[in-house]
């Protein structure tokens, strides 16, 4: 008998509950106002087209990453394009994949980051969340090579214009500098944690305790 091909998500991922979606949202709420009104913040302020210097002025950065992701929150593991993107098949149909379809893990956050273009939450993904990880997402340039995992991430913003996918992107920029040696500057302790800086707009808070965050592994059809 001729089976129908597999019909295949627009793509596979962790999708938070809703309480847990809550939190990481205000934890990443918290960082954007915290970050707008440090005055480290605001030195630095013209890549995101700003030019206060003023202690008293805030620069609102929710305003700033004014598209943010509908629902609740997840972090994909593979863009399927339902079955046209490369590797898409092979992807669905490995053991781990069928078998954690529909079932419960727990993720756990180690960083909020913004860049110019976007705002994120880095998953650090166990060894049992990484066989869920497709073996081509961690590259920007066909020759980085970078620590499986090294893109996992949950989208909290992206800035006007600024497509969904550039979080990930740009978290493996980040990962690039750490690669390369680059510890970013470290601007003190804020609430959550360790602020550090990259340049470029690049800021990273490393959180003093992980948020850990519920969440199904399913796929997602538009
Ligand atoms: P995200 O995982 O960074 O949030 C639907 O567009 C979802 O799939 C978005 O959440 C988006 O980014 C992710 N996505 C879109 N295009 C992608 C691509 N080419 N590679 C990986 N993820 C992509």
């Amino acid at each position: 008998p001729s089976l129908e091909k597999e019909f295949l998500p627009m793509y596979f991922g962790w999708f938070l509950s809703k309480r847990s979606s809550e939190i990481l949202r205000k934890a990443g709420q918290a960082f954007l106002d915290e970050l707008g009104s440090l005055k480290a913040f605001k030195k630095e302020s013209k890549y995101f087209a700003y030019a206060i210097e003023d202690p008293k002025i805030k620069i609102d950065l929710t305003s700033y990453f004014v598209k943010r992701p509908p629902g609740v929150l997840h972090c994909t593991t593979k863009y399927t394009e339902f079955g046209k993107a490369a590797g898409a098949e092979e992807y669905a149909q490995q053991e781990a994949v069928k078998a954690s379809y529909g079932k419960g893990f727990t993720l756990s956050i180690s960083a909020l980051f913004i860049t110019t273009k976007t705002v994120g939450a880095r998953v650090e993904l166990s060894e049992q969340q990484l066989l869920l990880w497709p073996g081509d997402a961690d590259k920007i340039l066909p020759t980085d090579n970078l620590p499986k995992g090294s893109r996992a991430h949950i989208t909290l913003g992206c800035a006007n214009g600024v497509e969904a996918v550039q979080t990930g992107l740009d978290l493996l920029e980040f990962v690039k500098l750490e690669k390369a040696g680059n510890k970013g500057d470290e601007v003190g302790e804020i609430g959550g944690g360790k602020l550090v800086y990259f340049d470029n707009g690049m800021w990273m808070l490393i959180l003093s305790k992980k948020i850990d965050v519920k969440a199904i592994f399913s796929g997602y059809y538009g």
